[in-house]
């Protein structure tokens, strides 16, 4: 239902906008890409991972099903050790959400009210520019410059909080951890967020800084390198001191027991983890190079998917036109020249490729 129809026909009719706050009428939402239900499609428009997540995973949901009529450890205690000693970090610093999504929300609210500042390089994630809005916070956006490093002049935004994608969506660049480093420590009155959301398919990580850098906060989801997208985990990172805090906004029981089994059991299997990671490395080296020879500008990626460009372009037709062909890719009016391609298996990909040589 639309937000401006009626909720009641009779004398009393109200529009539903006016039930909730003015910028929560006025904001149109997140738009997340195509899910289609029934027709088969080559999926390549939202960065899953196209390989099954860990078999261990399958076996502790079942075995988590057993006790469904308990609540959930509330701080998901197991995984937070878990990740601990994976990431050799602290585990009292460690917040598992319900995806990062839910970290990325409760770091909004705990941070920022309404009028004050949150700052981000763009293009990036288009889930920030909605999380400042629904805070009715003010988005300050600093363009990347053509290299997609951090902008000289994002370190002096009025702002509480940084998102700080890396490697970035949709570009799939990397920037260096010095740089990371450099920018959180001139800015400690704020908080830094490291989106790691992709990190798995690059060759290094900032989760040295975290409680080394009291201010900095990374994150990391299990929806990607680990194939677990429908099972909603995310990882936050951080000092004792900021991650006590954060569990105040946290909703007491966020995360299921049987997401925590599955992720716990994929934590586990690094090696399946691994083996996916190296796979769609692979892929993606040589979809790179046939996008290349195909005419498209395309950058080296440091995550699952490619940006595919044709400068001045607009792309729009040709994501429709592979649409038809039952190939989905995702564009965005933002970046009108270019697909954002995840990558997918090897036949995935051929497909794709056999659509455009067509
Ligand atoms: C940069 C970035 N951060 C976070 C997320 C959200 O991940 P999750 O599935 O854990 O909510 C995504 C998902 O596409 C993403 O691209």
């Amino acid at each position: 239902m639309s937000a401006r129809n009626p909720v009641d026909t009779g004398k009393n009719q109200r529009s539903a906008a006016d039930l909730v706050l003015p910028h929560v009428a006025a904001m149109s939402g997140y738009v997340p890409g195509e899910q289609p239900s029934g027709e088969k499609f080559v999926k390549l428009n939202t960065n899953e991972n196209p390989y099954p997540p860990s078999r261990a995973v399958r076996e502790a949901i079942g075995a988590a099903c057993e006790d469904l009529l308990l609540y959930p450890d509330p701080s998901a205690r197991e995984v937070r050790e878990c990740v601990a000693e994976l990431y050799g970090v602290d585990a009292d610093g460690v917040l598992v959400g319900n995806g990062s999504d839910e970290l990325l929300s409760i770091l909004v609210r705990a941070t920022t009210a309404p009028g004050q500042g949150i700052a981000y390089p763009v293009p990036t994630y288009s889930l920030y520019d909605t999380l400042v809005e629904l805070q009715g916070a003010r988005p300050v956006r600093v363009p990347f410059g053509d290299d997609y490093r951090l902008p000289e002049s994002l370190a002096d935004a009025d702002a509480r909080l940084f998102f700080l994608c890396n490697p970035n969506a949709p570009s799939g660049t990397l920037v260096p951890t010095d740089d990371l480093e450099a920018f959180a420590r001139r800015r400690p009155d704020a908080v830094v967020v490291i989106d790691e959301a992709y990190v798995d398919f690059a060759d290094s990580s900032s989760v040295g800084l975290v409680g080394r850098v009291p201010n900095v906060v990374v994150l990391r989801t299990l929806s990607k390198s680990y194939s677990l997208a429908g099972l909603r985990i995310g990882l936050l990172m951080t000092s004792p001191d900021l991650a006590r805090e954060l569990h105040k906004v946290r909703d007491s029981y966020n995360v299921s027991r049987i997401a925590q089994a599955g992720a716990l059991a994929a934590l586990r299997d690094q090696a399946t983890m691994r083996d996916h990671v190296s796979r769609v490395r692979a892929t993606r080296a040589r979809l790179t190079t046939e996008l290349r020879s195909l005419g498209f500008t395309v950058g080296d990626s440091h995550a699952n998917f490619v940006l595919a460009r044709r400068p001045g372009e607009d792309l729009s037709n040709l994501a429709s036109a592979l649409r038809d062909r039952r190939v989905l890719v995702r564009h965005f009016t933002s970046l009108p020249d270019a697909l954002r391609i995840t990558i997918g298996t090897d036949d995935e990909v051929d497909r794709l490729l056999e659509v455009l040589r067509s």
